[in-house]
């Protein structure tokens, strides 16, 4: 089976196949395509740390994930454009989405003030004041040259009662018209939708269907992997993805860990972001095939094999464990570097192996092999 579909503006979507509700599918780019399941490496202020472009290419990564709130406050978003764009700025020649800004000013900002209008904060880095509105975040999202722009949104906190969770979709739904209205339409360029509405099924409904409404080139699901755990985080996607459209990427926001992304992909979900792979390799946190192990640990001290006998990366191909645990104990930079290259190879890899086993028909069965061995944890 395979549906075509270019509609609305300029991103194309074809589904290639489906095995219950997981998607095998192509998203198209002015800067490329993606294959899907994909994992998208965080590069927050234009670079993935500690990884060169060329690197993080050979990971099998296809597109990066930037921050409107990060670049427009350095070095702003009129810097990167003066360079040609975010791609020619940071030399990553493929398609970059760019979150908004709005989950991110209330992670990180001082002194944040929201309103029907936008939301004030100061600076984390030197205390000025900033306003971001839906029109904003369009503009520098679009200076920055980004390929999939996110409408500017709330991150309904939780928990959160109904009452609290239904007044910030309703607020997140009215600025994602807003965002519809202030994005410029390109070929090979689009913005997604963003569903919220807390862990209440009849928001999350309502919300899809006012996303719809207004049409999207993909709907992005927001507000999970914020507290709520994973068995709650499956049971808002088995009410929310079967109500999108089928012909459009789906993309779950900040998640997750390897069993939460082969849940979500068992649930429908194409597009996955997460500082997961990156930020826990910069302190030792290494992800295996069977389960996490922090090399740090002074049992790897004398120990003369790699890190994951099956993973093609450098750090396994050309280092023992015993090295890697030198390099973090003695706080050499190679050590992080090693770790997130291998990290990032993990997570590329995995999907890969959900993407061959939806294309196979066989995904459930490679899911349950995939769950069982990261049950068996460190080694
Ligand atoms: N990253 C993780 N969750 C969210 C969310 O709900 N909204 C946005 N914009 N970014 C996110
Ligand atoms: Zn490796």
């Amino acid at each position: 089976m395979t549906e075509s579909s270019t509609t609305s503006t300029g991103l194309g979507f074809d589904l290639i196949k489906t095995d219950g509700m997981a998607r095998r599918g192509r998203l198209s780019t002015a800067h490329g395509d993606v294959e899907t399941p994909a994992f998208m490496p965080v590069g927050t202020v234009g670079t993935v740390k500690g990884m060169m472009p060329g690197s993080v290419r050979e990971t099998g990564a296809q597109i990066l994930l930037g921050n409107t709130y990060h670049l427009m406050l350095r070095p702003t978003a009129e810097r990167v454009a003066q360079f040609g764009g975010l791609h020619k700025f940071m030399n990553w020649s493929g398609p970059i989405l760019t979150d908004s800004g709005g989950f991110q000013v209330m992670s990180l900002s001082d002194l944040r003030t929201m309103n029907e209008d936008g939301v004030t904060f100061k600076s984390h880095l030197d205390g000025r004041r900033h306003h971001l509105t839906p029109e904003r975040s369009m503009r520098i999202q679009h200076l920055l040259d980004s390929n999939v722009t996110m409408c500017l949104d709330e991150c309904t906190p939780f928990p959160a009662t109904h009452e609290v969770a239904d007044k910030s979709m309703r607020m997140s739904m009215r600025w994602a018209q807003r965002s519809r209205d202030a994005f410029v339409e390109r070929p090979g360029y689009g913005l997604f939708g963003i569903v919220q509405g807390g862990v209440y099924p009849d928001l999350r409904a309502d919300s899809v269907k006012a996303l719809t409404d207004i049409g999207f080139d993909g709907y992005a699901v927001g507000g999970l992997a914020v507290g709520e755990g994973q068995q709650m985080m499956f049971d808002v996607l088995d009410v929310t993805t079967p109500l999108l459209a089928a012909d459009r990427p789906r993309y779950l926001m900040g998640v997750g860990r390897p069993g939460d992304i082969i849940g979500a992909v068992r649930r429908g979900v194409d597009m996955f972001d997460c500082v997961m792979p990156t930020r826990s390799g910069r302190t030792g946190q290494a992800f295996v095939r069977r389960g996490v192990l922090n090399i740090r640990n002074a049992r790897h001290a004398h120990d003369p094999r790699p890190l994951d006998e099956d993973c093609r990366c450098p750090a396994c191909r050309e280092y023992s464990r015993g090295y890697l645990h030198h390099l973090f104990r003695a706080g050499e930079m190679l050590g992080p570097m090693l770790l997130t290259w291998h990290n990032l190879t993990y997570y590329q890899d995995l999907m890969a192996d959900l993407r061959r086993a939806i294309e196979d028909g066989c995904f459930e069965q490679r899911a349950a092999e995939l769950e069982a061995g990261l049950a068996l944890g460190d080694h």
